[in-house]
């Protein structure tokens, strides 16, 4: 698939006027997205999991208007308009607008909230923008659509669609493609999983263990405030980095040892991955020009006490970080009720407000 592919060729219907509800998810990078080219394009291949709890719910309601010339949009943000987040929606207009040609035909309310407060740190990037991508997919399709004939057809149908909402959602943010689907979606091209690409994410594509189906994942809410460095001014930081080539090597290269490790089951091997994928994302922002440190020192408070704990149980408890201060606590199932004991008893401690999110693996995007 090419950039050519999803510009589509004409709309055979009409439409008028309506509204389409999404619910969409966010999800945890097991290994990392940190740098991209121009127009979203990572420099390295990520994959993560889908989350379930955290997600965004969006309504678009849309009505044909005279004028072709400009967007017309409002945002609202639990019912109240939102004003601060028009030019993120405009730039992203702007980036879709050769693949989407009737975004200047209507007039759109995009009334939006979230499951997880605006202040957790809980970026809604991914989760917000995965759905507002499917609200204008679902419009394309009435537009082009007409009665489907065969159960294939639909199938293939319903695939690039989704392929379309991917492409669409990374160019809003780049983990937004991420979302569509679940429970482990690959973004960004890697030499051994067919199928993969810098345009869009897909579903893991190999046998998983059992020992990752349910994974938990426990959000620590340890610094609740404001970005201290939006993504893309971290992504860029990773231009002309000193470590950023060996840095791209290794997150192909621990990707491809992900794929052994989901296959086999090890859940030793994957706690060494995914933190040291953590660490990682924090080691390079601290090396960039400008640095910076974005974990508090309740982090580090958490991270030593997981390093105990899983030292004296033996349990395969362990982390990862996002940019940003908020520890994920990851865990399987079987060990899962130990897990959390462990967490309230010797973690929430370190939150903000004693704040955290009890989340889990996810299957993807739902439309309401
Ligand atoms: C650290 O997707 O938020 O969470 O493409 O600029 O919108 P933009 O960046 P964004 O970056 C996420 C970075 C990360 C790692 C990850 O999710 O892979």
């Amino acid at each position: 698939m090419t950039e050519q592919d999803f510009i589509p060729k004409t709309y055979s219907k009409k439409v008028e006027r309506g509204c389409y509800t999404w619910s969409s998810p966010s999800n945890i990078a097991l290994v990392k997205y940190w740098g991209k080219r121009e127009h979203q394009i990572p420099e390295n291949p990520s994959i993560s999991f889908t989350l379930d709890a955290c997600r965004t719910t969006t309504t678009l309601s849309f009505s044909k208007k005279d004028s072709h010339k400009y967007f017309s949009f409002e945002v609202l943000l639990d019912g109240k308009p939102k004003n601060d987040f028009e030019p993120k929606i405009e730039t992203f207009f702007k980036r879709i607008e050769a693949y989407l040609p009737f975004l200047k035909d209507y007039h759109f309310k995009i009334e939006t909230s979230n499951t997880f407060p605006h202040s957790s740190g809980i970026a809604s990037s991914a989760s917000g923008m995965s759905a507002l991508a499917l609200c204008l997919i679902s419009l394309e399709k009435q537009l082009v659509m007409d009665v489907m004939s065969s159960a294939v057809e639909t199938t293939q149908i319903e695939s690039y669609f989704n392929q379309k909402a991917s492409f669409l959602a990374r160019l809003g943010s780049g983990s937004a493609c991420r979302s569509i689907e679940g429970d482990l979606v690959v973004w960004g091209n890697h030499k051994d999983i067919d199928g993969s690409s810098d345009l869009f994410g897909i579903k893991y594509p190999f046998e998983v263990h059992n020992n990752f189906k349910n994974y938990h994942d426990t959000i620590l809410l340890v610094d609740k405030g404001e970005k201290q460095v939006s993504s893309t001014v971290g992504h860029n930081l990773m231009h002309n980095h000193p470590f950023a080539e060996e840095r791209f090597k290794q997150a192909n290269q621990n990707l491809s040892k992900l794929t052994h490790v989901f296959k086999v089951g090890n859940l030793k091997a994957f706690t060494e991955i995914v933190e040291s994928e953590a660490l990682t994302l924090h080691a390079m922002m601290m090396t960039s020009l400008p640095y910076f440190i974005l974990m508090k020192p309740n982090t580090l408070e958490i991270i030593n006490k997981i390093w105990n704990f899983r030292n004296e149980t033996g349990l395969n408890i362990c982390f990862t970080l996002d940019a940003g201060a908020n520890v994920h606590v990851l865990y399987p199932e079987s060990e899962a009720k130990k897990a959390l004991e462990f967490i309230q008893n010797e973690l929430v401690a370190y939150c903000q407000n004693g704040h955290y999110i009890c989340d889990r693996i996810g299957f993807g995007a739902k439309q309401l």
